[in-house]
């Protein structure tokens, strides 16, 4: 099976879980590569069963440049999606907005995950190695 991660990140935090994640699903025995969506452009996006789509929290919601990068994106159709975003506030509206934008490509959602900042620019919350390994163990059992 190949897997896909696609990350925005703007100070980071995003793409050392986005790393971490490829690190542990590779172990598994997956043929995993990852994306930041400031390296590919999205119709350039290689095909795959599963993705896992990362975005940081901004005023609320999916930052713009994410946002337009999966509308441009074409998976075949139903090809199998995880969620991540990093937040301050769990009170996030951007697990929904990814959803509603990947559900009208034919995608099936399978899991998602918040991961907590401390600040703005990080530090990442201290259990985030804990918490992917679990996203992980449900998704790839
Ligand atoms: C413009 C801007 C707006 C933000 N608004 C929110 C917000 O509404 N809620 C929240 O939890 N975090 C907010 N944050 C903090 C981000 O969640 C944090 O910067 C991000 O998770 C860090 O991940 P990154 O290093 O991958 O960019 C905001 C950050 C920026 C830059």
């Amino acid at each position: 099976m190949k897997v896909c991660i696609v990350y925005e990140s703007k100070y980071g935090n995003g793409k050392k879980c986005a790393e971490y994640l490829q690190s542990i699903i590779k172990a598994k025995g997956y043929d995993v590569d990852s994306f930041s969506i400031r390296e590919i452009k999205p119709n350039l996006l290689p095909e795959a069963d599963f993705y896992i789509f990362s975005s940081p929290t901004h005023i609320g919601s999916i930052p713009w440049k994410m946002r337009r990068f999966l509308k441009k994106i074409k998976p075949k159709s139903e090809a199998k999606y995880a969620l991540m975003t990093t937040c301050i506030s769990l009170d996030t509206k951007v697990i929904q907005k990814m959803e509603e934008i990947l559900n009208k490509k034919g995608m099936i959602k399978i899991s998602e995950i918040k991961i907590k900042v401390k600040g703005m620019k990080g530090p990442l919350e201290e259990k985030y190695k804990e918490k992917l390994d679990a996203f992980v163990e449900e998704i790839f059992i």
